[in-house]
């Protein structure tokens, strides 16, 4: 089945598998399928390309390869965290986060609070960004860990996870970052951030879905979320998912390799959509600052307009963007980012999330600008109750 072309800006939701991984896990899938816990050596080489991948996503984050937990995906990865340490310094029944987590952390957190357990979402500021004096005033006696994510999945806004974590250090609070959206956008050093521990998902850096991991501080305490067999250094219980574990080793190498050239080529080609689209299409602002925040994303709101239009009308042009986070499209809900930030709900559902990747090209970026502003201009004009702002949406 031929596939026609896709103009590909959804980056933060999945990334394309790269040749270079899918040729690294092949032998995998069809050759050496062993057990690696198995005793014999078709088992053993396996485990030693298990531990070769876990010394290369060690590498990308700066970690000892023995503070790898190889996970399903972040969300796992996010559970098994706060799961950890709410389990491990069981007198403490406190979680602290922010109302503009991924669901995979703040369901989680839903579910502890129904399980008894408090837990202070913290706010954030209309530029997204959070105030870090309230997060330190929220620390209690019986807080068990703080877990604030480093970048935000639908805006880019980064948070100071070196500060957060300092000042959970200096509080003896344990320290948790969902890092999924950083890896090949920003450098990871974890001894530099000084958390305890931090998620990634391979599937966000050009590897496959269904492989993530945890880093855990080396001499942290930890209780597995996922009981099983002894895998993982009795950390996690299941047979190593080896094709992709191998995968996420290859991504990590590239990304480690290949991270400064990219970002340049990444960041001048989102700079450029997110200026034209700012200075042509009237009606259109960002969300969010323009620093501090990753630099593949542009958030950007659409006067008058639903969302959902766009995203119909640039679908049946190969074009794929996205609203909110990809696990809550689909619902009309506005995004839960957006309005923790203060954003009204109409402009909430007109906000279109722009997310690059390395195989994004000048040409993809050309061709949607093109198809772009009519597209803006039709739904406009089409919008009864936006007269007003359709007359207003010439497009230079
Ligand atoms: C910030 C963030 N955290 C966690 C996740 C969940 O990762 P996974 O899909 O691997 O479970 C995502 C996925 O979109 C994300 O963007």
């Amino acid at each position: 089945m031929s596939q026609p072309k896709v103009y590909y800006f959804d980056n933060n939701a999945t990334t394309r598998v790269a040749p270079e991984v899918v040729d690294a896990m092949i032998p995998f899938l069809r050759e050496h399928w062993g057990n690696p816990s198995s005793v014999y050596s078709f088992g053993k080489q396996v485990a030693r390309q298990v531990e070769t991948a876990r010394e290369k996503v060690a590498a990308l984050v700066n970690a000892e390869p023995r503070e790898i937990v190889f996970t399903s995906c972040g969300t796992e990865s996010n559970n098994s965290a706060l799961h950890s340490a709410l389990v491990t310094h069981s007198q403490k029944r406190h979680v602290i986060t922010t109302a503009v987590e991924h669901s995979a952390n703040l369901k989680f957190c839903g579910h502890l609070q129904k399980m008894g357990f408090d837990i202070t979402l913290l706010p954030v500021e209309s530029d997204g960004g959070l105030d870090i004096h309230l997060l330190e005033k929220s620390i209690r006696p019986d807080t068990a860990i703080v877990s604030v994510m480093w970048a935000n999945n639908e805006t880019g806004v980064l948070f100071p996870i070196e500060e957060i974590a300092a000042i959970c250090r200096s509080k003896g609070v344990l320290f948790h970052t969902d890092a999924v959206q950083t890896p090949g956008k920003l450098k990871i050093d974890v001894k530099e951030l000084g958390v305890d521990f931090l998620s990634l998902s391979a599937h966000k850096l050009y590897a496959p879905k269904g492989i993530g991991l945890l880093y855990v501080k080396r001499r942290t305490k930890y209780q597995p979320y996922v009981m099983g067999g002894g895998q993982e250094r009795g950390r996690r219980g299941g047979t190593e998912n080896v094709a992709h574990i191998v995968g996420f080793g290859r991504a990590a190498e590239l990304a480690l390799v290949n991270l400064p050239a990219e970002n340049v080529h990444i960041r001048a080609l989102r700079d450029k959509l997110e200026h034209w689209i700012l200075k042509n299409i009237s009606g259109a602002t960002r969300n969010g600052p323009k620093e501090p925040r990753l630099p593949n994303t542009a958030n950007i709101a659409f006067d008058g307009i639903e969302a959902e239009g766009i995203l119909m009308l640039l679908d049946q042009l190969g074009i794929c963007v996205s609203s909110g986070s990809a696990c809550t499209s689909g619902s009309l809900d506005p995004s839960h980012v957006l309005l923790a930030m203060g954003c009204s709900p109409a402009r909430a559902r007109g906000s279109v999330r722009f997310s690059l990747g390395i195989y994004n090209t000048e040409a993809d970026v050309d061709y949607l600008l093109e198809h772009l502003p009519p597209i803006i201009a039709k739904l406009r004009a089409s919008a009864p109750r936006n007269e007003a702002v359709a007359r207003k949406a010439a497009v230079a």
